[in-house]
């Protein structure tokens, strides 16, 4: 069987675990052959390839980033996509398709599947924010790096008796918020599930100066003012309708600042949170993710995504598991909530 494999969205450390795991059982086991596609759905849409075997995913297990490159190409975005896409693969020998991304590139993944196409889904996604599965390799190693960065802070924001607000990512949900706020002894945690009351942040950062420490704020860029609008950085709309976040860490900094008349500094930590070397729990849930999928694959299961149960890898239907994103349940909030102040 000729696999092709695929990564589109934003880059995630461990997606080229996957494709290591993929490719040196696939070889290994069933005798699989592989093509790599560029970019993302750009990749199958123009024909645009690259050779895939085990001298390519040699070394490759520590590295950040994808050895096949990533975009945010829409399938979808023209009424030919499906059709020009089913075409290519035939024309290239490819049977079936590996699909390694998080809700958009998953979601045409879906809709491929109930077109016609045997696609199988590897969930990654430094957010956390995809149904059915508990984890997504690069939250891990997302969360470690915003809880350094929280650890340093702390100590530079003491020593200058100053607010310090660290802008993390998290666009419709504040998993990372919640989990490196909670690691790192955060003040106050905002999350884009909650719309937050600048009055009140105010009164924790008070209550934070008035036993001599310093507050740490840490905000997902997708967290909203009650009193205000989503801060963006431009207006401009990627291919999945996507507005480019950003800009609420500063916007939370200057209006602390005027409130409480104390000096307040944004950080934001932006791509560093996606770059570099995998954790090693985020190596070996990637690694599982793509050991399963080429099983799903060689039982011709397709429009499935391997999913974490527990410590259990599982199959879920892609159209299940793409139907809403996973967010941080109020209860989970309330728990960090005992902290702040
Ligand atoms: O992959 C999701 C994400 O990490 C979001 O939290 C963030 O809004 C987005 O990626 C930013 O990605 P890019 O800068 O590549 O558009």
């Amino acid at each position: 069987m000729r696999i092709g494999v695929l990564t589109g969205g934003g880059d995630c450390p461990g997606l080229n675990a996957v494709i290591r795991a993929v490719v040196r059982k696939g070889t290994k086991v069933y005798g699989n052959e592989f093509l790599g596609f560029r970019d993302g759905w750009r990749g199958p849409l123009e024909n645009a390839t690259m050779p895939l075997g085990v001298e390519q995913v040699r070394g490759i297990l520590p590295r950040g980033g994808t050895i096949l490159g990533s975009s945010r190409t829409n399938p979808y975005a023209t009424d030919d996509g499906g059709q020009r896409i089913r075409d290519n693969l035939a024309e290239l020998g490819v049977d079936a398709l590996i699909a390694i991304g998080g809700e958009d590139t998953l979601g045409a993944a879906a809709k491929l599947h109930s077109e016609g196409l045997p696609v199988v889904g590897v969930p990654k996604t430094i957010d956390n924010d995809l149904g059915a599965t508990d984890y997504t390799f690069g939250f891990d190693t997302a969360v470690n790096i915003a809880t350094e960065a929280i650890d340093r802070l702390h100590t530079t924001a003491e020593s200058h008796h100053r607010t310090v607000v660290v802008e993390v990512m998290g666009r419709h949900a504040g998993w990372i918020a919640l989990h490196s706020g909670l690691a790192g002894g955060a003040n106050v945690i905002l999350t884009p599930e909650r719309p937050f009351d600048l009055d009140q942040v105010c009164e924790y950062i008070e209550e934070r100066f008035r036993s001599q420490y310093s507050p740490i704020v840490v905000v997902a860029e997708g967290a909203v003012p009650a009193q205000a609008h989503e801060v963006t950085q431009t207006d401009r709309l990627d291919s999945f309708g996507h507005v480019r976040l950003g800009g609420i860490g500063q916007w939370l900094a200057d209006s602390i600042e005027q409130r409480t008349g104390k000096e307040a500094r944004a950080v934001v930590l932006g791509h560093i949170q996606r770059g570099g070397t995998p954790t090693a729990y985020d190596r070996v849930l990637a690694t599982r993710f793509g050991l399963h999928a080429v099983d799903a694959v060689h039982d011709k299961d397709w429009g499935q995504m391997v999913a974490l149960r527990g410590t259990d890898i599982v199959r879920v239907p892609l159209a299940e598991a793409t139907a809403k994103i996973k967010t941080v349940p109020a209860a989970r909030y309330a728990e960090a909530e005992v902290f702040f102040g």
